[in-house]
């Protein structure tokens, strides 16, 4: 097949058994080698945040046992810094860490949008938004690769949910599809180019992800131009001929004995092409080649170096919801007390359930933590408040616990709560149900707001909680996510100041279920799951229906104050001429007395869309760090696509001409500045003998063309100007107007409008 470009002559020389072997795993975690001609297998082990492998242990090599690995962030945390400088660091760390153990290709990272905060894996996600998610997952793909390990981005494509994931099919419209579950894959694709995309386990309007042509070739391949491994998620292949023929490349693990004996008897009998296991072959020899700097260099890393990078990057995704009264940092005279309550602080969560658990090194705890930094003469107490037990409530106890908890607070200064969910809670293989904390949480924290000493609330969870229930009850609120291992450290960083935090969210904090774009058709049913809300999904659907949120997409407080000022916007190019590109500007100033970091958000709204449009979308965004009352002016760079939406009748990215607000903020409900900018741009709108009276009126060729047909079939063109009858009849294609005495035209007439219309606007 010479359109295939196979580059690796190594494919002509191996057999057809050989082909189907490299091309399927040889188990776990490890692809097929092929040694007569020296072709090694490769190791392949989970993340995203954090290495996940096994290795024989060295008492008995037929033991497996998990090689320690420094827990980071896991997404949500991370993406909550929106710092993808930061985000490669941590995949460049953890690179090092596959290196030291072998490990050629690291699965991850996971960018699947958030389409309801119930998804259990949530916490392996980066937002509901595809542009920061897609910025953060390319730079984590760099990360790794710049340093010599495969990255996959992760489940091709909209996996949202974990309710019957194996089959659920994912019923979404096609404009949908490209502007938030493709577009983060897109993003990422472009911006870093991975070695390995990994399908999903369901299925997508019809066909599984794992036999999807139209995905795994058409779009990811042929569109957006991605040359690396198509690998199946751990199962999803059903039909490992129809999966090769759709362009996956590798099935993991392998089903040997069904998937190979397929393969061999499809070739043989003709119905699959041999070409295409050559190309899937050629590819997996080009990953091979990739990561060969792996088996060459394997290093070894600072264990003590990574976990301050794991509490750094912690530091940043802290987010700071509220904070009455400068509450925080807390500052604590000698003889003050301090009251630590909840088990969460003495037990550390610091990362989700399932397949990417990582067997952190060590594990920071809150306590410990805060035990360690605080002034001295500065007494910390402590109550657990509620238990931890992943199967439920704490029974007969819940009162004890409570009562205990409150009498320590009531001794105390100040009290922090450290609340959130267990593992028992959030989970991959599980979606939740409900928003809610567990009720032994709940009853405490009510219990602690009664009292007359001020209250901070950490959260730790991996995914959106319930808020209004624990709002009445807290003086600040500082959402640490799941901070993997060095959380506990920089949670107390940020209680007593030592670091002020900096994250903003990636996703928003709904007040209620019911608010939720996607409530009233998540997860489906009979295995279908119809993405009803569109592209309305997190702040683009609270937007439009215009509700109220517990916290908006990208809030997050710090401990010093930034202002806005003198915004500039400049459009240079012209979308005729390909080059439109439009510049934000804004001066960015510290207006507190410390330092911190701020994170300027743009959005693009169309004001005057034929399309239903959300009312603003993230489009660009910077991350700034400012010495108190330092000024920096800060650009942010919207290209053509900023403006666009997917045009299912173009099949193209349509940038419609117009006006367009542009707004620049600390969040999407705290815009500083708005602004409009107007456009000018073809109208490609293609006008077909079916296009409505309308449509050819409010067309910039097609008006002149209707009237020019008008006068020359004698026809009364004057309707095309007549405000009243336009409103009964510009809704009727011309064609159909036809029918009307009087007002038609002949069908040979349309017929030749069509084509004079089509040939101006190619020469406009
Ligand atoms: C998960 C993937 C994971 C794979 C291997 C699957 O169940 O969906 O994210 O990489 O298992 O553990």
């Amino acid at each position: 097949m010479d359109d295939m470009n196979i580059i690796d002559d190594r494919v002509a020389r191996l057999t057809l058994d050989e082909k189907v072997a490299l091309t399927m795993g040889s188990d776990m975690w490890h692809t097929g080698a092929v040694q007569r001609i020296d072709v090694p297998a490769m190791t392949i082990t989970d993340g995203p945040h954090g290495l996940r492998a096994m290795r024989p242990s060295a008492d008995d090599a037929s033991i497996l046992e998990p090689v320690p690995a420094t827990c980071f962030p896991t997404a949500s945390a991370l993406a909550s810094s929106w710092d993808v400088e930061l985000a490669g660091r941590v995949a460049a760390a953890i690179a090092a860490e596959a290196r030291a153990a072998g490990v050629a290709v690291v699965l991850g990272p996971g960018l699947n949008i958030k389409r309801s905060p119930l998804c259990g894996r949530n916490f392996e996600y980066f937002s509901e938004d595809p542009l920061l998610g897609g910025r953060l997952a390319g730079a984590m793909v760099r990360g790794l690769q710049e340093n010599g390990v495969g990255a996959c981005l992760k489940h091709f494509v909209a996996n949202n949910q974990e309710t019957d994931r194996h089959r659920v099919d994912a019923i979404i419209d096609d404009r949908t599809l490209r502007e938030i579950y493709l577009a983060g894959f897109e993003t990422a694709v472009a911006e870093s180019s991975p070695w390995l995309v990994m399908c999903s386990y369901n299925v997508v309007n019809g066909e599984p992800a794992a036999s999807h042509h139209w995905l795994l070739t058409q779009v990811l391949r042929d569109e957006w131009g991605f040359d690396g491994v198509v690998v199946s998620d751990w199962g999803a292949v059903r039909d490992r001929v129809a999966s090769l023929a759709a362009g996956l490349d590798l099935e993991m693990p392998p089903h040997h004995g069904t998937s190979d004996v397929a393969v061999v008897a499809a070739v043989e009998d003709g119905s699959l092409d041999e070409g295409l296991l050559d190309v899937a072959a050629d590819r997996l020899l080009r990953l091979l080649e990739r990561t060969r700097q792996t088996g060459a260099a394997p290093s070894t890393y600072d264990v003590d170096e990574h976990h301050e990078l794991a509490r750094a990057a912690a530091r940043r995704s802290a987010v700071l919801l509220r904070n009455d009264d400068g509450l925080l940092p807390l500052t604590l005279r000698s003889g003050s007390t301090l009251a630590v309550v909840g088990e969460l602080a003495r037990t550390p969560r610091c990362q989700g359930g399932g397949s990417s658990q990582v067997p952190a090194t060590r594990v920071d705890s809150v306590l410990d933590e805060v035990r360690a930094l605080v002034p001295d003469l500065v007494e910390v107490t402590f109550a657990p408040g509620y238990g931890v037990d992943p199967e439920g409530e704490d029974g007969d106890d819940t009162d004890a616990l409570v009562a205990q908890a409150v009498a320590i607070a009531a001794e105390a200064d100040v009290v922090v709560v450290v609340a959130g969910l267990t593992d028992g809670d959030e989970t991959e293989g599980r979606d939740r149900t409900h928003l809610d904390l567990r009720a032994g949480q709940l009853q405490l924290l009510a219990a602690l707001g009664q009292l007359d000493v001020p209250v901070v609330v950490v959260v730790v969870a991996g995914s959106a909680i319930a808020l209004p229930q624990i709002d009445p009850h807290a003086d600040a609120l500082l959402y640490a996510w799941l901070g993997g291992q060095g959380g506990g450290r920089a949670i107390a960083d940020l209680l007593l100041g030592r670091a002020s935090p900096s994250g903003c969210l990636a996703e928003t904090l709904p007040r209620r279920m019911e608010d939720v774009p996607s409530y009233l058709s998540f997860p489906g049913e009979e295995s279908r799951v119809h993405h009803s809300e569109r592209m309305f999904v997190g702040y683009r659907g609270f937007d439009a229906r215009n509700l109220d949120v517990a916290y908006p997409f990208g809030h997050g407080l710090t401990y010093t104050t930034f202002a806005h000022d003198d915004l500039t916007v400049e459009v240079t190019g012209l979308e005729a001429d390909g080059d439109l590109a439009v510049r934000v500007s804004v001066t960015v100033t510290n207006t507190g007395d410390r330092a911190g970091t701020e994170v300027v958000q743009v959005y693009v709204g169309d004001l005057q869309a034929s399309a239903a449009r959300p009312v603003r979308e993230l489009r660009d965004f910077r991350v700034v760090t400012l010495a108190a009352g330092e000024s920096e002016r800060v650009t942010c760079h919207l290209d053509r696509r900023a403006f666009t939406f997917w045009s299912v009748l173009l099949h193209d990215w349509y940038l419609e001409a117009g006006t367009f607000d542009i707004a620049v903020g600390a969040s999407s409900r705290d815009l500083r500045h708005t602004t409009t900018v107007t456009l000018d741009a073809p109208d490609r709108r293609p006008l077909r003998t079916d296009s409505t009276l309308d449509e050819w009126a409010d067309h910039p060729v097609g008006n002149a063309v209707l009237r020019e047909a008008y006068e020359a079939a004698d026809g009364w063109g004057g309707i095309v100007d007549n405000a009243p009858l336009r409103v009964m009849m510009g809704g009727v294609p011309v064609d159909r107007l036809a029918m009307f005495p009087g007002l038609g035209l002949p069908p040979e007439a349309i017929a030749d409008a069509v084509e004079e219309a089509a040939r101006r606007r190619e020469h406009n």
